[in-house]
């Protein structure tokens, strides 16, 4: 089905965003393919979205063709001791998730309640909790719009990093994925690794079920699961990553820190080649930045301090994008850190991005 010059605002969870030029509401695998090779041929450009929960859609909305992915299937098969789980791109990802919590197969339990569809998992790397897709993906099925075919990609061809992959770091956007395959383990013990969901477990027995539940209750109460009547949800989830700086950077910021409040216990964890993660939802607050701030009609959630809202369901894009260059300019100001868009900006150009 096309749809020609409708707002994508209601395609969003962040709700807003001018028209697509064409929207392509593409129902099975087939649909994608003939949207995106009919795209390709006749020369438009091509933007694949899925649910949307991770975008912010420029106020003039997107040139050439919108194909929204919506095709669905999960298929389970039995390969010694794992269960491989193959869900379409268009299918939600936490009805998957559910799915594989009710058959007891370990491996996305952590990942409860994030929005957004399948497709979208591997492009990002969805994390959370101290697990991530990258930890249990074996085979990206995608169409290759260079040699025109579909292929299997294998997780290192997806070269994957913290929030990121080789399909997000490719500006030509060459590959679509139609399918992901993740290996899961029945009857494996759940993933509680992180601080914050060990303590909330510790009063429990660690089963899957156990996990997903505890995780939805965290996320609920940081807005960061999905509900109509909580416009602290009408967002796009961490709108920037956590910023992964240099030892020396993250020692000078500690003791910025101290100096300004001796009690402050800064959250750091350790990232590859001997750098450090900081939080930056931690750092935006003690940059002055306080939740539920608001410039013009978009507000820092006031439940956390990394994601952005549209709290009365009527805020501009370039409303957003203020607000964001607002929050990541003090942090810039106070600690030296730069913060960097974890959103995918669509019809958007501001230097945020750049
Ligand atoms: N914190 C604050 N103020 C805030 C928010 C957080 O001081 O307003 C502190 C917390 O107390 C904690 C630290 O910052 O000490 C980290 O916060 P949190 O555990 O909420 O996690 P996060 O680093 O802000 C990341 C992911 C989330 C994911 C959670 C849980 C990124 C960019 N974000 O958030 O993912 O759900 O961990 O694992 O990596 C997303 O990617 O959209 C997302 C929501």
């Amino acid at each position: 089905m096309i749809r020609v010059g409708e707002a994508l605002a209601r395609w969003t969870t962040l709700g807003v965003g001018g028209p697509a030029e064409r929207l392509i509401l593409a129902e099975t695998e087939r649909d994608v393919i003939d949207a995106v090779r009919d795209a390709d041929d006749h020369g438009r450009a091509l933007t694949v979205l899925g649910g949307g929960s991770n975008v912010l859609v420029g106020d003039d909305g997107i040139r050439g063709d919108v194909v929204r992915v919506g095709h669905r299937g999960v298929e389970l098969t039995h390969d010694g001791s794992v269960v491989r789980l193959t869900a379409a791109a268009g299918e939600p990802w936490d009805a998957v998730v559910q799915r594989a919590v009710d058959d007891g197969l370990a491996g996305i339990e952590c990942l409860s309640g994030i929005p957004g569809l399948v497709g979208a998992t591997p492009v990002q790397n969805v994390g959370a909790y101290g697990q991530e897709v990258a930890d249990t993906v074996v085979t990206v099925r995608v169409w290759d719009r260079v040699d025109r075919t579909v292929r299997a990609l294998s997780p290192a061809e997806c070269a994957f990093a913290y929030r990121d992959s080789a399909f997000k770091r490719d500006p030509t956007g060459r590959c679509v994925v139609l399918a992901v395959t993740f290996a899961l383990t029945p009857g494996g013990a759940p993933a509680v690794r992180y601080g914050e969901l060990s303590r909330a477990m510790a009063s429990q027995p660690a089963t899957l079920r156990a996990t997903r539940d505890t995780v939805l209750t965290l996320r609920r109460a940081k807005g960061m699961v999905l509900d109509p009547a909580d416009p602290d949800t009408r967002s796009a989830g961490s709108f920037f990553t956590n910023p992964v700086v240099s030892k020396e950077l993250a020692d000078a910021v500690e003791a910025l820190v101290r100096q300004g409040d001796g009690s402050a216990t800064m959250p750091r964890w350790e990232a590859p080649e001997g750098r450090v993660k900081l939080a930056a939802g931690w750092l935006i607050e003690r940059a002055g930045v306080r939740r539920g701030m608001r410039l013009g009609r978009a507000a820092v959630s006031s439940k956390h301090a990394l994601a952005l809202t549209n709290p009365g369901g009527d805020c501009r894009a370039e409303e957003v994008v203020a607000l964001a260059r607002e929050v990541a300019a003090r942090v810039f100001a106070r600690f030296g850190v730069t913060l960097r868009p974890e959103v995918v900006a669509l019809g958007v150009s501001d230097p945020l991005w750049g």
